[in-house]
C-alpha cells in the first residue's frame, strides 16, 4: 500500500493523534478537581449509589505496627492466574532491624473456560488449588484437623463488605465474566467450595481484602506512614485510609467503633458518568467496545496495563490503513483485538528513539513486520504519548487523594510543616514500564507543588499475598 495522503497530511495526522493524547498542566488540575470532587460524592451516602467511584469500605481498621507474627494461608486472585501462598511472619527483626518473611508459593492458571464459565467451577477449582498446594507443602494433615487455620483471600475485584471475611461482588473487571458470581459473596462461596470437599476442613477465611488493600498493608509493615496503597497493573485502583466518621455508608455502629479504614476506591470507575469525556479519543472509545464491560471502568481503560498496548495497536492501525505506516505491507497482527501488551510499549521505549536497529526488530519480533526508520520514529512516538498519558492520569487520581486525605487532616502533620503521605505501590506497569515510575512521581509532584504536600511511592513487595496475611494478623491482634 502507498501512502494515500502526502508527507505534510502525513505529518499533520501523526501530530493530530499526539495532541490528543497530551494532557497539558490545567486539563491535569481539571482531572484532579473533578476526581477530588468525585471521590467525596462516594462518600456521601445521598449520593453513592450514583457515584462512578464507589469509595467501598474494608474493614480493615489497623495498621500493622511490626509486632504481627504467625503462620498464614493466603490466597490471591486478580488476573489469570491463582497463587497459593504460605507466609511464616516471624516474631523477631533480623540482623538488619527488619522482619523477613518466609513465603512460599505456587501459581496456578486459571483456564480461559473457567473464567468465562460459571462461579461454582470457578471456586471448585480454586479449592482444588489450594489442596494441591497444601499437599505439596506437607500440610495435608493440618489442613484437615481441628485447628483452625486462617485464610486471607485477596480478592482483587470490586465488592461492597460488611465485615472483613464477607465481600460481594459488585461486577466482574479485567476480562473476567464468569457467570453466577456478581451480587454473591466471594467468602461464602469459596467457603461452601472447600465444604463440598472433605480435606480443607480446617481452613477458615478471616480476611477478604482488595490486591491495593494488601499493598498498602504490606508497605505499612516497614512504613507507618503509608497512607495510601496504589496497584499500576493489568488493572488499577488505590486505597488509603479515612476517617471512619466520614464514611457515610457505613453504619453508626461501625463509625462509633473505629477511627479509622480503609476505603478501596475503585477509581477505576472513574469517568464512566462522562466526566472525562473531554480526554476520552476515538481509540480509547473503541478499546472499551472491544470489552465484557462496555461503557464501566473507563479511567481504568485509559491508564492500566490491560488496555495500553491496545490503544496503541488501534493507532497503529489507523495509522497503517492511512497508508501512513508500514508501506506495501500486510500486517494481520494489526487487526487482532488486544493482541499487543505493555511489554510492546516497554521495549520499544526502552530504546532511545534514534535506536532504529532495535526498534525495527521489536517491530518485527512483535507485529512480523518490516519496518522503516519513518514507522519507528512514529511507533516509538506513540507509545510515548500512550505511557505518558497513562502516568499523568494515574498522577492526577493520585494527587487528588492526597488532598482528599488533607481535607481529612494527618494526625502526625505538624502545622507549617510540608505533609508526607506514602504510597505503596504495586504492578507490571509500575515495576517494569521504563519511564512510568519516573513519570508519575514527577507528575506529583508537579501536581503538589503549589500544596504542603508531597507523595512518596514505595515499592510494596509481594502486597497480594503478605499484604492479605498481614491483614488475617492485624485483625487476630485486634480481636485479642
Ligand atoms: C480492577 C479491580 C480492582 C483492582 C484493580 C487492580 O480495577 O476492579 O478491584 O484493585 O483492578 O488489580
Amino acid at each position: 500500500m502507498s501512502s494515500l495522503l502526502s508527507e505534510d497530511e502525513n505529518h499533520a495526522l501523526v501530530n493530530e493523534v499526539i495532541r490528543k493524547l497530551t494532557l497539558g498542566p490545567e486539563t491535569m488540575s481539571k482531572i484532579v478537581k473533578i476526581a477530588h470532587a468525585n471521590y467525596k460524592k462516594g462518600l456521601r451516602k445521598a449520593d453513592n449509589a450514583d457515584a462512578c467511584i464507589k469509595m467501598l469500605p474494608t474493614f480493615v481498621s489497623g495498621l500493622p505496627n511490626g509486632k504481627e507474627a504467625g503462620t498464614f494461608l493466603a490466597l490471591d486472585l486478580g488476573g489469570t492466574n491463582f497463587r497459593v501462598l504460605l507466609i511464616q511472619i516471624p516474631a523477631n527483626a533480623g540482623p538488619n532491624g527488619k522482619k523477613e518473611c518466609n513465603i512460599d508459593s505456587r501459581i496456578y492458571r486459571v483456564p480461559k473456560n473457567i473464567m468465562e464459565g460459571h462461579a461454582r467451577g470457578l471456586f471448585d477449582h480454586i479449592a482444588e488449588c489450594i489442596h494441591n498446594f497444601v499437599n505439596i507443602m506437607g500440610y495435608e494433615e493440618k489442613a484437615n484437623s481441628g485447628e483452625p487455620i486462617p485464610l486471607g483471600f485477596t480478592f482483587s475485584f470490586p465488592c461492597r463488605q460488611d465485615s472483613l471475611d464477607s465481600a460481594v461482588l459488585l461486577r466482574w473487571t479485567k476480562g473476567f465474566n464468569c457467570e453466577g458470581a456478581e451480587g454473591q459473596d466471594v467468602g461464602q462461596m469459596l467457603s461452601e467450595a472447600m465444604a463440598r470437599r472433605q480435606d480443607l476442613q480446617a481452613l477458615k477465611i478471616v480476611a477478604i481484602c482488595n490486591d491495593t488493600v494488601g499493598t498498602q498493608m504490606s508497605c505499612a509493615f516497614d512504613n507507618a506512614n503509608c497512607k495510601i496503597g496504589l496497584i499500576m497493573g493489568t488493572g488499577s485502583n488505590a486505597c488509603y485510609t479515612e476517617k471512619t466518621k466520614n464514611i457515610e455508608m457505613l453504619d453508626e455502629e461501625v463509625r462509633s467503633a473505629t477511627d479509622n479504614m480503609v476505603i478501596n476506591t475503585e477509581w477505576g470507575n472513574f469517568g464512566s458518568d462522562g466526566a472525562l469525556d473531554f480526554l476520552v479519543t476515538e481509540f480509547d472509545k473503541e478499546v472499551d467496545q472491544n470489552t465484557h464491560n462496555k461503557g464501566r471502568q473507563i479511567f481504568e481503560k485509559l491508564i492500566a496495563g490491560m488496555y495500553l498496548g491496545e490503544i496503541v495497536r488501534l493507532i497503529m492501525r489507523r495509522m497503517f490503513t492511512n497508508g501512513l505506516l508500514f508501506h506495501n505491507e500486510r500486517v494481520p497482527k494489526l487487526f487482532d483485538s488486544f493482541s499487543i501488551d505493555t511489554s510492546f510499549l516497554s521495549m520499544v521505549e526502552d530504546c532511545e528513539e534514534d535506536d532504529i536497529v532495535t526498534i525495527q526488530n521489536i517491530i518485527a519480533m512483535t507485529l512480523d513486520v518490516g519496518a522503516l526508520r519513518n514507522d519507528c520514529e512514529i511507533v516509538h512516538q506513540v507509545c510515548k504519548a500512550v505511557s505518558t498519558r497513562s502516568a499523568k492520569l494515574c498522577a492526577c487520581a493520585i494527587s487528588a487523594l492526597a488532598f482528599k486525605i488533607a481535607d481529612i487532616g494527618i494526625e502526625d502533620s505538624v502545622p507549617g510543616e510540608q505533609m508526607k503521605i506514602t504510597c505503596g505501590v504495586d504492578g507490571s506497569v509500575f515495576r517494569k514500564h521504563p519511564s512510568f515510575a519516573t513519570q508519575l512521581k514527577q507528575n506529583t509532584a508537579d501536581l503538589l507543588r503549589d500544596s504542603n504536600m508531597a507523595v512518596q511511592y514505595t515499592l510494596s513487595h509481594d502486597g497480594s499475598g503478605k499484604g492479605a496475611a498481614l491483614t488475617v494478623a492485624v485483625a487476630s491482634r485486634e480481636s485479642m
